[in-house]
């Protein structure tokens, strides 16, 4: 399918931090653009913040100023949304309401002409819903950009029932003509991106209410482990809780009180204090004048502990006579009494690691971690001891996205390789978590899950049917 030529008109409703980004991004790809906001003034002011973005990539020589110029001359607010008529497609960004975005979009459809492309910019509400009193629901579609739009990658194309293929298609194809990754995703709540991440936020949020470490060695942890580029708790601090929680709160609610979904009561009362992250100065770290930043947790390597020869992050095999595994959701304990023999359980690192979290069963002498720490260090891995925990921290969280990942494909709502996209490009997770998990192997994530769900007892653990039968494919 072709995408939008870019002689077309693109309209831009509301000029927030959504709307002046995308605006931008469609006068980066060569369209004029027409931008309307409602409150006068803001479609100006939307615009000198694009001006200001581009005089900044202007001085740090990352675009000519002739070609900022052109990008800015391209882009003209307007008073009314008559003016909007001649728009080809028409994207809107407004305020997060159901009856208003309805309003305007019915208001919209008498002023575009009959083979405009409607689309909505809406992060929740369902994409059905929007569309349901429009005459060409057809021509309406969801085009989801993630903050800031003009550089994260991702744009989810999202069909509601009345969506047709080819809309769905041509928007799909203007969107990587204006230089982003597109995936197609059916309308259900959260979509793929706001939906899969939740389980990155619960699981952290969990292990923290179990108290199995605190937020800057969790943190260090998903960092160091799993390549994660921000931790969550600092990630959440980043977000705001209160923004975080109501995402949260709301794709539960959505799903019908799904336990996979449910938000975390030590999250609420962060929201409760005030405590809302960064903007606050205080979340779940201080962020005042002269606070430092805690350290995360780890051993210190022993001088006289001699590293074990050809012994990595994944290997199984034994440290004098100590079991070594990568756990399977089973705690230390557990297999050492059904092995007969002493274990440390491996938390998952990915190749480059630079830290590695494992638990250990009772018997295990200190001298043998000793020198598996030693290993580790010898390999410019931290090693992080935790307590006897099931599933420890990356394996958890990778098992609770990737069967949330599962959960999605198996409902249609995209398929294995939209699922990858979409958390690469869409929060910068370093791989697709289904396809991370067909890495790690699926039998054992599966059983990280089984373990979790028998050792809790909350359904929230339960595996996906999709990811259960994958493993019989
Ligand atoms: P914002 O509050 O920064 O901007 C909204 C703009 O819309 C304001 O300038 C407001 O004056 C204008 N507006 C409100 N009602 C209007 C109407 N009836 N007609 C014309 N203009 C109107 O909001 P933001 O953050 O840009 O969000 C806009 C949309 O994008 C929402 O649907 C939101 O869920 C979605 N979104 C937001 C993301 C974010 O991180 N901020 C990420 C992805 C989607």
């Amino acid at each position: 399918m072709t995408a939008i030529e870019t002689t077309a008109t693109i309209g831009v409703i509301g000029a927030g931090t959504m709307g002046a980004g995308i605006a931008q991004l469609a006068a980066v790809a060569g369209h004029p653009v027409l931008l309307f906001d409602a409150k006068e003034g803001a479609a100006a002011a939307g615009r000198e913040r694009m001006v200001a973005g581009l005089k900044k990539l202007v001085a740090r020589g990352k675009i000519d100023a002739a070609a900022a110029d052109a990008i800015t001359d391209r882009v003209h607010p307007v008073a009314t949304m008559d003016a909007l008529a001649p728009a080809a497609l028409v994207v809107e960004a407004i305020v997060e309401d159901l009856d208003i975005k309805r309003k305007l979009f019915a208001a919209l459809e008498d002023i575009v002409a009959p083979e405009a492309t409607l689309a909505t910019n809406t992060s929740s509400i369902s994409v059905t819903a929007i569309a349901r009193d429009l005459k060409q629901p057809g021509r309406f579609v969801g085009m989801h950009f993630f903050n800031p739009a003009v550089i994260m990658k991702l744009v989810e194309v999202i069909s509601g029932v009345a969506t047709s293929k080819e809309i769905a298609e041509t928007v799909f194809a203007t969107a990587e003509n204006w230089g982003k990754i597109a995936v197609h995703a059916k309308s259900t709540p959260g979509f793929i991106v706001n939906r899969v991440a939740r389980g990155f936020y619960a699981e952290a949020l969990r292990l923290y209410e179990e108290q199995v470490a605190d937020p800057a060695t969790l943190d260090a942890i998903m960092t160091g482990a799993g390549g994660f580029r921000m931790g969550p708790f600092e990630l959440m601090d980043l977000i705001g809780h209160d923004v975080n929680y109501a995402v949260s709160l709301s794709v539960f609610t959505a799903y019908y009180q799904e336990p996979r979904f449910r938000p975390a009561l030590s999250q609420l009362e962060l929201v409760n204090a005030g405590r809302l992250g960064r903007k606050t100065g205080q979340g779940f770290y201080d962020y005042a004048e002269g606070s430092e930043k805690p350290e995360p947790v780890g051993e210190t390597a022993s001088p006289d502990a001699v590293p074990v020869e050809g012994l990595g992050p994944g290997i199984e095999t034994e440290i004098d006579g100590v079991a070594l595994m990568l756990t399977d959701g089973r705690t230390a304990r557990e297999v050492a009494a059904e092995t007969g023999r002493p274990v440390i359980v491996c938390d998952l690192a990915c190749d480059g690691a630079s830290r590695m979290a494992f638990a250990v069963s009772p018997d295990v002498p200190e001298n043998v971690v000793a020198r598996f720490v030693a290993t580790l260090a010898a390999q410019g891995i931290a090693a992080t001891r935790l307590p006897d925990w099931p599933g420890l921290v990356l394996m958890r969280t990778l098992a609770v996205i990737a069967n949330e990942g599962f959960e999605a494909v198996m409902q249609g709502v995209s398929d294995e390789a939209g699922v990858d996209t979409a958390m690469r490009y869409g929060v910068n997770y370093p791989k697709g978590p289904i396809g991370w998990a067909r890495e790690v192997g699926l039998a054992r994530i599966v059983a990280v899950l089984d373990n979790l769900h028998r050792l809790t007892g909350d359904p929230r653990y339960r595996a996906s049917l999709r990811l259960r039968m994958a493993l019989q494919d």
